[in-house]
């Protein structure tokens, strides 16, 4: 299975953006473990960083047909973003989003999600964990 990994705004700085919110380890880290995991399950994963919203929707209208699941971490958008949310339904691929914190401890503006609802589920507040528990269980419903 081909699974589509989008990292949203800000993600690329991991590591060195707010430690003490979202951890020490950098994304080419957390790639690298995904890679991993994917490829433990006979699986692969095309991974796109983007800070741009534009571009984010269209790599996943791109992704119909070419991939069996997207992971998507929204970032700031989650919180905002109408069109990816509308994107994520349109592609009917099924998606699991991801947070390194705990969205639902934090800030009242980060705890509401426009993009959940479209998803299969949502992984929050496990760090960098919070992606490899995504992909599991994005793999697990896709082989179910
Ligand atoms: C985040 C949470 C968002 O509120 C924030 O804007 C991010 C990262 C997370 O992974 O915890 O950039 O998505």
């Amino acid at each position: 299975m081909k699974i589509l990994v989008i990292h949203g705004p800000n993600l690329q700085l991991l590591g060195v953006r707010n430690p003490e919110v979202y951890g020490s380890v950098d994304l080419d880290t957390i790639n690298q473990q995904l890679r991993a995991i994917a490829a433990e399950n006979q699986s692969s994963i095309d991974v796109h960083q983007s800070n741009h919203e534009g571009e984010i929707v269209d790599t996943i209208g791109r992704s119909r047909g070419e991939y069996s699941g997207i992971l998507i971490n929204p970032a700031a958008y989650t919180h905002t973003s109408v069109a990816i949310r509308d994107a994520v339904e349109a592609a009917q691929i099924p998606t699991v989003e991801v947070h390194l914190s705990n969205i639902y401890a934090r800030e009242s503006f980060r705890q509401h999600s426009l993009i959940a609802p479209v998803c299969v589920g949502q992984i929050s507040g496990f760090g960098p964990q919070s992606y490899e528990y995504g992909l599991k269980a994005l793999l697990g419903h896709l082989s179910a």
